[in-house]
């Protein structure tokens, strides 16, 4: 836009220039060239009046009469056809007579009688002559040179081409500065669009306190408006995500309140389960398998309402502990849980050199950390079947340390892959009633890596699952 305005200024500067220049320079022109004409009339009929004067007394090769009277100017032409002949001739710059050329000659008397008009004589250049007729015949065309006026018009055109150039120097310059100055508005309002659009709006607690300053917000001006519109939009998107941000506490707080009051009440149903179990005497028939599946519903729900308590409580922000832990060494302990568990699977352990790389130390909650550990195997035992492999590393690489949960089992549906780590997001065999299976551990595992600056990721191809979990190694002090 600078660009543009500067062009059109410079563009409308030039084209103004350029049409004055013209239009003086043409009637500087006409002015001075009837200045001309005055002074050939009066050569003119001085002329004449010599061809009278002279008539019959001039000799054949000697200057034209109109030559010869006094007033006639350097560079004066002549050609005089009369009783004499045709005499012709000029006044040269050092007031001698010259002669004219037969082409010279010739060129004057075409000229018709009358009106001056201008001709080209060759070397001598341009010329103004007028013709004027004599008794018996005779003819006497007088001229003058037009060099004074051309070198005149020239010189302005010079001078007015050279006021030109200064104009539209100044111009640019002028109008750069004056564009960048009244523009410097926009800028601001520029730099505080693209502050706000690097702001993490759609994750936590959002301050958008950016604004456009006030100095650029005067309505009287069309930038001024901008900045001013720009304000309102940000004062009104804050208050739409303070709002949000506000509803979605509310709901969280909702989901920790309604877990943490839910944790009680089931505590007290495997409480009398197990009273139930120890009461003595024989239990009536279909209520031992009764009580078996209050256990186990109640089992599955309390771990339930756990997951949901903790998912509140890392959406909430709560600090988690900050603790240096050994990746390597959790590790171990969940391959060895998880070989208790899934005693038909084949668990792999591949732990680096701590002599080579060091420990694969990480700062953060080594509760939640295990739970991580735990959901993956968990995950690589439930979903795969008898027989699968699972290979779990552990790797420190550069300032992070990652770890990989990789088995040969049956891959992760396509369609599954996108939602992997939405809440409640389960393959169609997890859906299937008594599979225990929720659909919030992997969930848990995103929001536990989250929270300690990682990132997990998921590919899977039927025949290799992998999950890749990076955190950011603890630092060397
Ligand atoms: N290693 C794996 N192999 C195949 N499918 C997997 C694997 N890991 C996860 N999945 C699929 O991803 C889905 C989501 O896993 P996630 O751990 O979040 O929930 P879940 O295991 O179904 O339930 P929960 O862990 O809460 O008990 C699972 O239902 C399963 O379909
Ligand atoms: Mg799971």
């Amino acid at each position: 836009m600078r660009r543009r305005v500067i062009a059109v200024l410079v563009g409308l500067v030039l084209a103004v220039a350029l049409a004055t220049g013209i239009l003086s320079a043409l009637a500087l022109r006409d002015s001075l060239m009837s200045q001309l004409d005055q002074r050939l009339l009066a050569s003119s009929q001085r002329a004449l009046g010599a061809q009278h004067e002279l008539r019959g007394h001039r000799d054949a090769g000697g200057p034209p009469p109109g030559l010869d009277v006094p007033g006639q100017g350097t560079g004066t032409v002549s050609v005089s056809v009369g009783p004499d002949g045709t005499l012709s001739g000029y006044i040269g710059e050092d007031g001698t007579f010259l002669p004219l050329t037969a082409a010279q000659v010739e060129r004057l008397l075409d000229v018709d009688p009358g009106a001056p008009a201008t001709v080209d004589l060759g070397d001598l250049g341009s010329y103004r002559a007028l013709a004027v007729t004599d008794v018996d015949d005779g003819r006497v065309v007088t001229g003058l040179s037009t060099e004074d006026v051309d070198d005149t018009v020239q010189d302005y055109v010079a001078a007015e081409t050279g006021i030109a150039l200064v104009a539209v120097a100044g111009a640019a310059t002028a109008g750069g500065l004056l564009v960048r100055r009244q523009l410097r508005p926009l800028d601001e309002v520029a730099a505080t669009a693209t502050t706000v659009a690097s702001l993490p709006l759609h994750e936590g607690q959002v301050a958008l306190d950016e604004r456009v300053p006030a100095r650029y917000t005067d309505p009287a001006t069309e930038v001024g408006q901008v900045g001013a519109a720009l304000n309102r939009l940000l004062a009104h998107v804050e208050d739409a995500l303070r709002q949000r941000h506000d509803s979605e506490t509310q709901v969280r707080q909702f989901v920790a309140d309604a877990s943490h009051e839910l944790r009680t009440p089931l505590a007290s149903i495997r409480g009398y389960t197990e009273l139930l179990r120890r009461l003595p005497g024989e239990l009536p028939e279909g209520a031992e398998q009764a009580i078996g599946r209050v256990e186990s519903e109640s089992a599955r729900m309390t771990t339930l309402v756990e997951d949901l308590l903790l998912l509140a409580r890392l959406d909430a922000g709560r600090p988690l502990a900050r603790e240096e832990v050994d990746l390597a060494v959790l590790a171990v302990d969940a391959v060895a849980d998880a070989h208790v568990a899934g005693a038909d699977h084949t668990w792999r352990l591949d732990l680096p050199d701590p002599e080579v790389s060091g420990p694969a130390l990480v700062v953060g909650d080594e509760d939640r950390l295990r739970q991580v550990l735990a959901n993956l195997l968990a995950n690589a035992r439930v979903h795969t079947p008898a027989g699968t492999t699972v290979t779990t590393s552990v790797r420190c690489e550069g300032d992070t340390v990652q770890l990989h949960v990789e088995d040969d089992g049956p891959g992760i549906a396509p369609e599954l892959l996108p939602r992997l780590f939405h809440r409640f997001a389960r393959g169609d065999a997890a859906r299937s009633p008594g599979t225990g299976s929720t659909g919030l551990g992997l969930a848990i595992v995103d929001a536990v890596v989250r929270a300690h600056a990682g990132r997990v990721a998921a590919d899977s191809v039927p025949g290799r699952t992998v999950f890749t979990v990076s955190f950011p190694a603890a630092p060397a002090d």
